[in-house]
């Protein structure tokens, strides 16, 4: 039978017509409605000639490509079985249940090889495909698993990639590629996804940009080791693959036993990388854990470091408060021993040294000035120096003697008994101190011990930490954003997006990493002026503006403030609590200027009812007057009333006179999506870094 599924501008067409595994005939644009006939139509046509120097029969891309059906290109299955060898199994069809909302079950066997494996596929409502795998050992004897991985068909003209790399606190770094013959692989081996994790797979139609091209995606949803490549075969296809990274024997499926791979959550868009966003981020926000408005938050890290004291803590607790802020984070230094990012890290018990009265009078405070209050951990990490490590030095991953990372080595959350222990200390902090949030860290990659096993026990550890406190926030941090997966997002209400509070690098960041996922997630903050990673002086203004469009929040010393900032901060806070509903549930946009120094990004009401959009200069223009501003994803039908939205100081220009519709009398521009998408407004001549926003609301 041939299953067409349909949602959101997307088609998949599945031929299970044969005895072997099925092909994805088609994932792409939609086709329509489409009879059984005209379905069987084209999967009959779009059996391919035989070639010269060749397999005798059609060669076609399978759900599970392998040698066993011709396929030299990269399997979708590897491993063996100890004494008959390599697992190349000639899977057969048994059967394909179709479910009623849009998912398929393809059940598959393979009698001699002893294997079964079952295919669960997707598309959901908002357009996304995911699909995972799960393998059982049906045979006698033990199976070695090296990767059970999605493999999906492009089209020959996705000719160019985009993929991501990155390092500390400049993440999301995009790079782009030729879809060239042979195999494009990135592969983490970072026990986290890492700085320069790939993220988001794409390859489109050549010059693809945010707003145009055909374009087709992977991500694997999974937190550990993994690899997701492009390959272009001399064959003829083209695929995208994505799985877990297995070590060398480090999946052994006894008789019976299954393996079930991470999702990897595929998106297809006509309209460039906007409209892959368009599909993510509705389907994110149908399961997501948040619940409510993003508190405004302020982050004691950049602030004080580990110099805790009541009496500084006090003085940064009442400025937040008068500015508006609705969270105090206490980051790292609170917990037993902790002086510096050395030692301790294990050892979470309050530090009786720097808080003798435990942090109750500090969450007192904090509570007294109407916020609620989060708190720094690493559960996963356990430094050398530590009550923990010398007491149980069996619990760490890894050899003694390999070198430390930030000083500090990780705690083998697989074995039952540092899982336990780390649960009862977390819970009992849970249960002590009245915590509305945990920002959880972790700093180092692995590099030991089983990826697998870790992450699966971090996934169990984070669910059962929230099942005991419900309602509980979690923020994932890795050293910034080093775990940004929707493994983990499934579980967090929070990302932290990026150590850099730098609002140059940050805008880069933010922009790409909002193209996966949602802004309410990526956390942002107002950090000092002189960024601390970069050591760049930004302007107020900028700083604020690059922080409004996230989960919003602040990372400096406040009581350094002068009464003008704190001034400017509170009116920033309020114009974000006013905005935040919009900025959090419409589409993410961006025009694809033809000047890399200006940037147009927004955000626009699902219903068009209204916008925010930032204009921001990263650099100087190429040109005196930079292109007119346009703007994306508006309803062409309806009429905006166009605003400038002022936070902080007057963004500075090099103009003379500034456009006439922003001079001080022009009066209320109103004016149809269409003429401010094709036409567009002259913009402002912004000196580098600095940006300027408008509101549009439908009239
Ligand atoms: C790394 C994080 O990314 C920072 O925000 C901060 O929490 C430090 N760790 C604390 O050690």
């Amino acid at each position: 039978m041939i299953h067409h599924l349909r949602a959101a501008g997307t088609s998949l067409v599945l031929d299970a017509s044969g005895s072997g595994t099925p092909v994805i005939v088609h994932w792409g644009a939609d086709l329509g409605e489409l009879p059984a006939a005209d379905l069987a139509a084209l999967a009959a046509a779009s059996v391919p000639p035989v070639g010269p120097s060749s397999l005798d029969v059609p060669l076609r891309l399978s759900l599970l490509p392998a040698l066993a059906e011709g396929w030299s290109g990269r399997p979708a299955l590897g491993g063996f079985r100890t004494g008959t060898g390599t697992l190349d199994p000639a899977l057969a069809l048994v059967a394909v249940h179709e479910g009623g909302d849009n998912t398929l079950v393809i059940e598959l066997a393979d009698a001699d090889a002893s294997v079964t494996v079952s295919t669960e596929l997707e598309l959901t409502v908002q357009g996304v495909l995911r699909l995972r795998h799960t393998l059982t050992n049906s045979g006698a004897g033990t199976l070695e698993l090296a990767g059970l991985d999605a493999i999906l068909p492009v089209p020959d003209r996705a000719a160019e990639l985009l993929d991501f790399t990155g390092l500390w606190s400049h993440e999301r770094r995009p790079q782009r590629s030729i879809l060239g013959q042979g195999v494009w692989s990135r592969e983490s081996r970072h026990g986290r996804p890492g700085h320069d994790d790939s993220y988001l797979t794409v390859a489109g139609t050549p010059g693809f940009g945010f707003r145009r091209g055909e374009v087709w995606a992977v991500h694997l949803a999974h937190s550990g080791d993994k690899v997701v490549w492009a390959e272009r075969s001399a064959l003829g296809h083209a695929a995208l693959g994505a799985g877990e990274l297995l070590a060398p024997g480090e999946l052994s499926l006894a008789a019976g036993a299954s393996y079930t791979s991470p999702w990897t959550v595929a998106v297809y868009s006509d309209a460039g990388l906007d409209g892959l966003s368009a599909r993510l981020h509705p389907w994110i926000r149908s399961w997501s854990t948040i619940t409510g408005p993003r508190p405004v938050l302020l982050n004691t890290w950049e602030a004080v470091y580990f110099d805790h004291d009541l009496p500084t803590l006090s003085r940064l607790v009442d400025a937040a408060a008068q500015v508006g802020v609705e969270r105090f984070v206490l980051d790292d230094g609170w917990f037993s021993g902790r002086t510096d990012d050395q030692r301790a890290l294990g050892d979470w018990f309050v530090d009786a040294d720097k808080w003798p009265e435990g942090l109750h009078p500090l969450i007192e405070r904090v509570h007294a000035a109407g916020l609620d209050f989060g708190l720094w951990v690493e559960p996963e990490m356990v430094n050398p120096d530590s009550d923990l490590a010398r007491v149980h030095p069996d619990w760490l991953l890894g050899s003694a003697s390999a070198p430390t990372w930030r000083g500090q080595r990780v705690l083998d959350l697989a074995n039952p008994d540092a899982f336990a222990w780390l649960l009862e200390r977390l819970t009992a902090l849970l249960a002590e101190y009245p915590i509305a949030y945990l920002k959880w860290d972790h700093n180092r990659d692995l590099l030991g011990g089983s990826v697998h096993r870790q992450t699966a026990a971090l996934y169990r550890l984070i669910d059962a930490v929230r099942a005991a406190q419900p309602g509980l926030e979690i923020e994932s941090c890795a050293s910034g954003g080093g775990r940004i997966d929707l493994g983990i997002l499934e579980r967090v209400d929070r990302v932290w997006t990026s150590d850099t509070n730098d609002p140059l690098e940050r805008q880069q960041i933010q922009r790409y990493t909002s193209v996966l996922v949602p802004p309410e997630y990526l956390g942002g903050h107002l950090g000092a002026a002189t960024a601390h990673t970069t050591g760049r002086t930004s302007a107020l203004g900028f700083r604020l503006a690059t922080a409004l469009f996230g989960s919003a929040g602040i990372e400096w010393d406040i009581t350094q403030a002068s009464a003008v900032e704190l001034d400017q901060i509170a009116a920033w806070i309020a114009i974000y609590k006013e905005h935040r509903a919009l900025l959090h549930s419409g589409n993410v946009v961006h025009a694809d200027g033809s000047d890399p120094a200006i940037e147009l990004h927004g955000v626009v009401a699902t219903d068009g009812s209204a916008a925010v959009f930032a204009q921001v200069a990263l650099a100087a223009p190429r040109t005196a007057l930079p292109a007119p501003i346009r703007f994306p994803g508006l309803d062409p039908a309806r009429r905006y009333r166009v605003r400038p939205l002022l936070v902080g100081p007057v963004p500075r220009t090099v103009q003379t006179v500034p456009p006439a519709w922003l001079a001080a009398d022009a009066g209320e521009l109103v004016l149809t999506g269409a003429v401010l998408a094709e036409v567009g407004l002259p913009a402002p001549l912004l000196t580098p870094e600095q940006a300027a926003l408008f509101t549009l609301d439908a009239v």
